[in-house]
């Protein structure tokens, strides 16, 4: 049945905020909770997949046994982390808000404030891991991605999917009250590869999960069992 393909499949997920430090006491951040990868890993894990979890500093914990959770920092340990793990999986959902630049130089003492000079940190990029996955995605394996755009939405997301290599891209509306960061709701659009599109209401983030599950992992392991 429908409820059980899931059964055994290796999936992993990255969810949460990434944190650049700048020094031993302060870094770059963002308002990421971890709430929709952290749903989307629970869920997965109650029909039985096997779900291996890269998350960044959340308030969060896991709850089914069948969640592995590996704790990261900075986006460069979650893409050590992610390009380690991904050959041996079945599928990988990317909800990480991974941080796109960190410091050029963490200092080793915190940094002193001088009275009434400015101050500049230098910021190189971090890794993207969603293209460096999409370039290692073998045949067989599904990458799906999230997106959080504030211009030309749809337009972005589609690209984005492309030039990543994903197979689904999941587009959090901003625009909507009670969707994305912090909250226990959030309204999506799912995009295909071959340009379908699908809008849901907005929902708790638990139903958001399944509804990701149903309209992109399960077809996937579906017509994979076909074959
Ligand atoms: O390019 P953008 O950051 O908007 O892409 C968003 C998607 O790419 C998300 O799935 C996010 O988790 C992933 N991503 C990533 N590594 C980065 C930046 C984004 O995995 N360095």
């Amino acid at each position: 049945t429908q409820r059980d393909i899931l059964l055994g499949k290796k999936i992993l997920i990255t969810a949460g905020p990434t944190y650049e430090r700048i020094d031993p006491v302060r870094f770059i951040g963002n308002f990421s909770t971890g709430k929709m990868g952290y749903a989307i890993a629970e869920e997965c894990a109650a029909r039985g997949a096997e779900v291996t979890l890269i998350s960044g500093p959340t308030a969060l914990s896991v709850t089914h046994p069948g969640i592995r959770l590996i704790k990261v920092e900075s986006a460069n340990e979650m893409y050590e982390a992610a390009i380690d793990i991904f050959p041996r999986m079945d599928a990988a959902i990317l909800s990480a808000a991974v941080a796109d630049y960190r410091p050029e130089h963490t200092a080793d003492e915190k940094m002193k404030r001088t009275e009434g000079k400015n101050i500049s940190i230098t910021l190189i990029p971090n890794p993207d891991i969603a293209a460096a996955l999409g370039k290692m995605k073998k045949p067989g394996q599904l990458l799906i991605g999230f997106a959080l755009e504030t211009t030309d939405e749809e337009e972005n997301a589609q690209k984005k999917l492309e030039k990543k290599n994903m197979d689904y891209i999941i587009l959090n509306s901003l625009k909507d009250e009670g969707a994305g960061f912090g909250y226990d709701t959030n309204k999506i659009t799912i995009l295909s590869r071959n340009g379908e599109k699908k809008t849901f209401g907005l929902k708790t983030k638990k139903e958001v999960a399944n509804d990701i599950i149903e309209h992109t992992l399960i077809p996937f392991f579906e017509e994979k069992k076909e074959t």
